[in-house]
């Protein structure tokens, strides 16, 4: 992708004078302030509606940034070095000299950071003095937004600029990794646990296990479409949206593809945009085929195990 300049000045402009941007990242579009700014940083719960006890993650451009607000580690160091910049955010230590605005922590000891990989935000981030506190830019427990467009669907005029990136590549979040004592996954993502687990060599029931516990804005109704959805289905009632993973054969009228053949990373960059196509088109409920929890299936089976709750 081109990287368009004089946007990214406008992105840094209205970031310097401690207002939100839209911006694109590998995995979905996040709202973005100076992760150093109280008033900056607030605006983020305002526009999205967010409980103040939910924390944000804090984007950098390298290893160095982070050093200055993070005490790392060496399972940090080894996991940095394989996969960022990536799809992985790490909960670290904060450090007690760290400039990070209370808002952006909950005024906690811990920090979840991220080092994106589009070349967008990594134009931007290397132009800034100070890392991007981004939640994913979507009102609060609604679907997140892969597209500028879909980032303007959420807030229309209520922020200042959307900086475009073109459509997120992966689709679903990152995989957010617990790195203060024993490493843990909080929440399934972009990037597989199998890779972790191998790495790490952790136990299935202790990922499930807590997950709920850490993570605060991932313990209810999320992702949601806003209108019920229901999971596993073979047989979709009449007027319900059904989502597939492959083309083939169905008698049913409403059909939505995912993928033609049931690739599972197509079928997650699909997701959150069908979603939102469905949304759009007044449908009352959706139906989703079974999905395998093999590699990204997992991440996708979390996310729509959590739109389902939505009744
Ligand atoms: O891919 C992503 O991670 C996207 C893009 C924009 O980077 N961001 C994203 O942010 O998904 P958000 O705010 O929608 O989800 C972050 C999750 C929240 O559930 C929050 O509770 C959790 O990360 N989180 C943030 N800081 C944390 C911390 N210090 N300890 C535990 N969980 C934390
Ligand atoms: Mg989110």
């Amino acid at each position: 992708m081109k990287i368009n300049l004089s946007n990214i000045k406008k992105a840094k402009y209205f970031l310097d004078n401690d207002e939100c941007v839209g911006v694109p990242t590998e995995t979905v579009y996040g709202l973005a302030a100076n992760a150093y700014s109280n008033k900056a940083t607030s605006k983020i719960f305002k526009l999205k509606k967010r409980p103040k006890r939910n924390p944000l993650i804090v984007h950098y451009y390298c290893l160095g940034d982070v050093k200055k607000d993070c005490h790392i580690n060496e399972k940090f160091l080894y996991l940095y070095k394989k996969f960022c910049p990536g799809p992985i955010s790490f909960v670290l230590k904060l450090k007690k000299n760290s400039l990070i605005s209370n808002n952006v922590t909950n005024n906690k000891n811990t920090l979840a950071v991220r080092f994106p990989k589009h070349p967008v935000l990594r134009k931007l981030l290397s132009n800034l003095d100070y890392p991007l506190a981004a939640p994913s830019a979507n009102v609060s427990n609604k679907i997140s937004a892969v597209s500028k467009m879909d980032v303007k669907d959420e807030f229309g005029n209520k922020i200042k600029y959307i900086l475009d990136g073109g459509r997120s590549n992966i689709g679903l979040e990152s995989t957010i990794i617990n790195l203060v004592g024993k490493p843990e996954i909080l929440r399934f993502g972009a990037l597989q646990s199998e890779q972790l687990k191998k790495i790490l060599r952790f136990k299935k029931k202790k990922i499930a296990k807590n997950i709920k516990i850490l993570v605060p804005g991932q313990d209810k109704l999320h992702y949601s479409p806003g209108i019920p959805l229901r999971l596993n289905v073979t047989k979709p009632r009449p007027h319900e949206a059904l989502l597939l993973i492959k083309k083939k054969y169905s008698s049913h009228k409403f059909n939505f593809y995912l993928s033609k053949n049931g690739n599972l990373k197509e079928v997650a960059k699909n997701l959150y945009s069908t979603l939102r196509i469905i949304k759009k088109k007044k449908f009352k409920s959706i139906a989703v085929e079974k999905i395998p929890n093999d590699g990204i299936g997992e991440a996708i089976n979390d996310r729509l195990m959590k739109a389902s709750k939505f009744k």
